[in-house]
């Protein structure tokens, strides 16, 4: 199976990555959903939503501060470095995530598509124009507001109920269309727009290489080669048969 996708590719001439938050948990970042996905413990409704923002402003962003604070400090693993290895050897590889984490730029990748955002920066909820990177530190008094306004700032991710950005999610789908191959990394292919993407490769009649250790919405056929593993272990492996076929 994996020399199989080494073997494509190899031969592929624009590939795509799609990578959800299994992308980043052997980097110590939790996933939604699965047996210690967030999900379990916390109310997405509450947490990612304006409406939750608005009425919760404290609660949100002490959510917030916590995942900053793990993503803190946190190091792109092997599979990153794979990733931006192949990028770099191939000239082209497009990054489409829906990780807020930052991890693929942390790496060195370039390209990257954050379709849901960056939890990395902050910008005013009034929209008066304020915008700041964020880090732990700069979160000592929760909510942090404005300086230009004093309204409450909102993390520059996609909350629950808000378009995703327009250009982004645009040029996701035109990737997915044009690509030979996509590898759709760490993600349970559940939360849409962003989960269309890996169908519409499908549709274009793109082969699709799943790695994730669990199964997913994506239909197994002839396009989709799904490799059962972490990314961290698969990627170096796969890049290095790649490399050395
Ligand atoms: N390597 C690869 N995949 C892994 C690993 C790993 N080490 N560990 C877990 N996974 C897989 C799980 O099997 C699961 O299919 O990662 C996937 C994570 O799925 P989700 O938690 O649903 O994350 P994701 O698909 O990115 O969610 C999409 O939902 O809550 C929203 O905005 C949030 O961007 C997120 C979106
Ligand atoms: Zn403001």
């Amino acid at each position: 199976m994996i020399s199989r996708a080494a073997e494509l590719l190899r031969e592929s001439r624009n590939p795509v990555v799609f990578s959800g938050a299994g992308m980043s948990r052997e980097s110590g970042m939790r996933t939604f959903r699965g047996e210690e996905g967030l999900w379990k413990e916390y109310s997405p409704e509450q947490l990612s939503s304006l409406s939750g923002l608005r009425s919760d402003p404290e609660v949100v962003w002490e959510w917030y501060k916590m995942r900053l604070i793990t993503g803190d400090g946190i190091v792109p693993h092997a599979g990153y470095k794979a990733l931006t290895f192949l990028q770099k050897k191939k000239g082209t590889l497009p990054v489409i995530t829906q990780n807020v984490d930052g991890l693929h730029k942390l790496s060195g990748q370039t390209d990257v598509l954050e379709i849901h955002g960056s939890m990395r920066t902050a910008s005013c909820l009034d929209r008066c124009g304020f915008f700041t990177e964020l880090n732990p530190e700069s979160l000592q008094d929760l909510p942090p507001l404005c300086p230009d306004c004093g309204a409450i700032l909102r993390p520059d991710i996609v909350l629950f109920g808000e378009p995703l950005p327009h250009q982004v999610i645009s040029r996701s789908y035109k990737l997915a269309e044009e690509c030979d191959l996509m590898m759709v990394i760490g993600t349970s292919v559940q939360v849409w727009p962003a989960a269309g993407v890996p169908f519409a490769a499908l549709e274009n009649g793109a082969t699709v290489i799943e790695i994730n250790p669990a199964r997913t919405e994506l239909p197994q056929g002839e396009n989709v080669i799904s490799i059962r593993g972490k990314a961290g272990e698969i990627l170096p492996a796969l890049v290095d048969m790649e490399e050395n076929k």
